[in-house]
C-alpha cells in the first residue's frame, strides 16, 4: 500500500514523495523512506511501528490484535495550526501534510475520486432536471484537471452532461487529453462558446478542457448570459499562496516567477482574482446556475479575498457538495467511500471481487428500505460497470460507496472467498478519510452538521481509537487533508483480511464501529436520515445503544423562554 502511494504511475510527484494535493506527503525525507522499509521488513505481529509524520519513530512491543502501523500526520497544538506555522513546521522537518489518503498509505489512484465525483454530479443533475424539467441537455462547467480535480470531466461523461473544465497548466491538460478522460480542449474562447452551445441543444455527452484562467471562462459565460446548470471550482485553494490557485491576467510562466520572487503582489493578484471568479459566479447564479463548493476552500477563501460570497447571517451563500448532496443523501445514511485492494496484484482477483460485490448488493436491495434505495441502486451499477470503465491505475483495487451492512456483508464474503481459494490471495480493507465518521471539518465533510458541533474533532479521534483496538491492521489521524491545514482532523484505516475466522471476527467488530461512531453524531445533531439510520442499526444490532435525541417543537421553545 505505501509502495502503491509513491509509485511512478500512480504518485503526483514520486521523487518529493507526494502522492496528490500539491502537498500530500507520504514522508518527508527519503531517509524516513528507507528507514520505515526496514522496519517492515523486519518486524513481527508482537510489535508496531509508530509514525510521526513520516518519521519512523521506532518499533514498540504490543500484541497480536494491535495497529501493526500507528500513523500521525500533522497533529500540532490547535493555537499553532495557521497556513505559516505548516510551512515553519514543515521546514524544521518535524511535521507534514499528510492530506487524507497520502500519509495513511490508502491512495488508490484517481477512480477513487472518480466514484465520488460521479454520484456528486449525478445527483446534481437529477436535483437541476427536477427543477427544469424541459431543458435539454445539462452544462456544468468547473475547473482543474489535477490529481482529483482532473476526475471532473471523466465523472461527467459517465453521469451524461456537457462538462467544460477550466485548467491553465498544459502539461495537466495533456495528460488528461491523453489518458481519453477529456474529449476536446480549446485555448480560444471564442471557439469555445458556440462549441459549447451545439453541445447543449443537441444534448450531447461531452467533457471539453478550456487551456486557461477559469476566470476569464466564467467572466466570458457571465458577459453572454449562457445559462449554466451546476458549476463548482476544484482548483487547490487549501493551498492558495504555493501555486494552488492562479491569478488571471498574468500568465503561468510569469504568474510561477512573481510565485517566488514576489510574494505579497502574488497574493494581491489572487485575492483580486478571487473577488472577480465570484462576482461572475453571483451573476450567473442570479440567472439560474446551481453552485456547489467543492471541498477546496473556494468559499473560504474567497471570503478572506472580500468576495461576495456571504449572507447577513455570516454563513456563506452557497452550500458545499456535502451540505447538499454528499451529507443528506449519502453520510447521513452511512454510505461511503469503501474500498479494497487486491495483494496478489492480479486483475482475476479483482474480477472475482467486482462480482461478488455485485452480488451481495443485489440481495441487500431486495429487502432495502426506500430511503436507501437509489444509493444502492447507483452504486449496482457503478460495480457492475467499474470493469468496463478501466479505472485501475497502480494496485488492483476498487472503490464502491457502501453503508454499514453493505462494507461488513461485502467483506465477510470477500473473507470466505479467500479461504475458498476463490479470491488467490489476501485483500486490504480501507476507505477514503472523506467519509461518514472518519473527518471532522466544518467546510466539507461534517459541513450538513448544524448544531455547532461542526467545529469540534471529537468523532474523528474517536473514530480512529475505536479502529486501533477493534482489530485494524494500520490506523491513521492527520490534520489538514483537502481543505487545509488547521481546518480539518481526519483519520482512517487499512485491515488485512485472509480468509481467517479471526479476520471475520475484526472486520465485523471495527467496520461496524467505523461507520456508527458517526451515524450517531450525525444522529445527535438531529440530522433526519442519521436518526433513521441509526435506529436501523439499532435493531440489527442488540448490543448497540445509541443515545437519540428527542425533537422538541421549535415554536414551544421559544415560548417557553420568553415567558420565562
Ligand atoms: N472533489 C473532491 O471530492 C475533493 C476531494 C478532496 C479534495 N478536493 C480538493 O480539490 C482541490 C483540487 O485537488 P487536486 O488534487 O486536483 O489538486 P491539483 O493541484 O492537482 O489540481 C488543481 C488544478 O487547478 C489548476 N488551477 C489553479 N488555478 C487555476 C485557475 N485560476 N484557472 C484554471 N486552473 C487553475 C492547477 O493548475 C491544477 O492543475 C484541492 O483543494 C483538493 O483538496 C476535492
Amino acid at each position: 500500500m505505501l509502495s502503491n502511494n509513491l509509485d511512478d504511475a500512480v504518485a503526483q510527484h514520486p521523487r518529493e514523495l507526494i502522492t496528490y494535493g500539491g502537498n500530500g506527503a507520504v514522508f518527508q525525507n527519503w531517509a524516513q523512506y528507507l528507514l520505515t522499509m526496514k522496519y517492515l521488513a523486519t518486524m513481527t505481529d508482537e510489535q508496531t511501528l509508530v509514525m510521526y509524520s513520516g518519521h519512523p519513530m521506532g518499533l514498540f512491543p504490543s500484541h497480536k490484535d494491535a495497529p501493526r502501523v500507528v500513523v500521525t500526520n500533522g497533529m500540532v497544538i490547535p493555537n499553532y495550526s495557521s497556513k505559516d506555522h505548516w510551512e515553519k513546521f514543515n521546514a524544521l522537518g518535524v511535521s507534514q501534510y499528510g492530506q487524507m489518503t497520502a500519509g495513511s498509505y490508502m491512495y488508490i489512484g484517481p477512480q477513487g475520486i472518480v466514484h465520488g465525483t460521479t454520484i456528486t454530479v449525478l445527483n446534481a443533475k437529477r436535483m437541476q432536471r427536477a427543477k427544469h424539467p424541459s431543458r435539454k441537455g445539462v452544462l456544468f462547467v468547473s475547473s482543474g484537471l489535477g490529481g482529483m480535480s482532473g476526475a471532473q470531466p471523466k465523472a461527467g461523461n459517465i453521469a451524461g452532461v456537457v462538462s467544460v473544465i477550466a485548467e491553465i497548466n498544459p502539461k495537466a491538460v495533456a495528460v488528461r487529453y491523453s489518458q481519453g478522460w477529456v474529449d476536446e480542449v480549446f485555448t480560444d474562447l471564442d471557439i469555445l462558446m458556440p462549441r459549447i452551445r451545439k453541445a447543449v441543444d443537441t444534448n450531447e455527452v461531452v467533457s471539453i478542457a478550456y487551456q486557461g484562467n477559469v476566470v476569464d471562462l466564467w467572466e466570458r459565460l457571465a458577459t453572454e448570459e449562457m445559462y449554466v446548470d451546476l458549476g463548482s471550482d476544484q482548483t487547490s485553494l487549501h493551498n492558495p499562496w504555493a501555486g494552488g490557485y492562479y491569478p488571471v491576467d498574468i500568465d503561468f510562466v510569469e504568474a510561477n516567477r512573481m510565485m517566488a520572487e514576489e510574494p505579497d503582489k502574488f497574493q494581491a493578484k489572487v485575492r483580486n482574482t478571487l473577488r472577480r471568479h465570484a462576482a461572475a459566479i453571483n451573476k450567473l447564479t442570479t440567472g439560474g446556475m446551481y453552485f456547489f463548493d467543492y471541498g477546496n476552500a473556494f468559499l473560504l477563501e474567497a471570503s478572506r479575498a472580500g468576495a461576495d460570497v456571504m449572507k447577513s447571517d455570516g454563513t456563506f451563500r452557497y452550500p458545499s457538495y456535502v451540505q447538499d448532496i454528499m451529507g443528506p443523501l449519502f453520510f447521513d445514511y452511512g454510505f461511503g467511500p469503501f474500498r479494497w485492494v487486491c495483494t496478489s496484484g492480479d486483475p482475476k482477483d479483482l474480477a472475482v471481487t467486482d462480482r461478488i460485490a455485485a452480488e451481495v448488493l443485489e440481495k441487500i436491495l431486495q429487502t432495502a428500505p426506500t430511503d436507501i434505495r437509489s444509493q444502492l441502486q447507483d452504486n449496482l451499477h457503478w460495480i457492475k460497470e467499474a470493469g468496463r470503465n478501466n479505472l485501475v491505475v497502480g494496485s488492483q483495487a476498487r472503490i464502491l460507496y457502501l453503508d454499514s451492512m453493505g462494507r461488513i456483508e461485502v467483506a465477510k464474503a470477500f473473507n470466505e472467498a479467500i479461504r475458498h481459494g476463490e479470491i488467490s490471495a489476501p485483500i486490504v480493507l480501507g476507505r477514503d478519510h472523506h467519509d461518514v465518521s472518519g473527518t471532522d471539518s466544518p467546510f466539507r465533510e461534517t459541513s450538513n452538521i448544524y448544531d455547532g458541533s461542526s467545529f469540534t474533532a471529537d468523532m474523528a479521534v474517536q473514530n480512529v481509537i475505536g479502529d486501533s483496538f477493534r482489530g485494524a491492521t494500520w490506523v491513521s489521524i492527520h490534520n489538514g487533508g483537502g481543505v487545509g491545514w488547521g481546518e480539518v482532523i481526519n483519520g482512517g484505516f487499512g485491515m488485512m483480511i485472509d480468509g481467517s475466522a479471526d479476520a471475520d471476527r475484526r472486520l465485523k467488530s471495527m467496520l461496524l464501529w467505523d461507520v456508527n461512531n458517526g451515524l450517531a453524531r450525525r444522529s445527535w445533531a438531529r440530522n433526519q436520515g442519521a436518526m433513521d439510520a441509526i435506529r436501523r442499526e439499532m435493531e440489527r444490532t442488540p448490543q448497540l445503544v445509541v443515545t437519540l435525541p428527542n425533537i422538541a417543537d421549535e415554536n414551544r421553545i421559544k415560548a417557553a423562554l420568553k415567558h420565562k
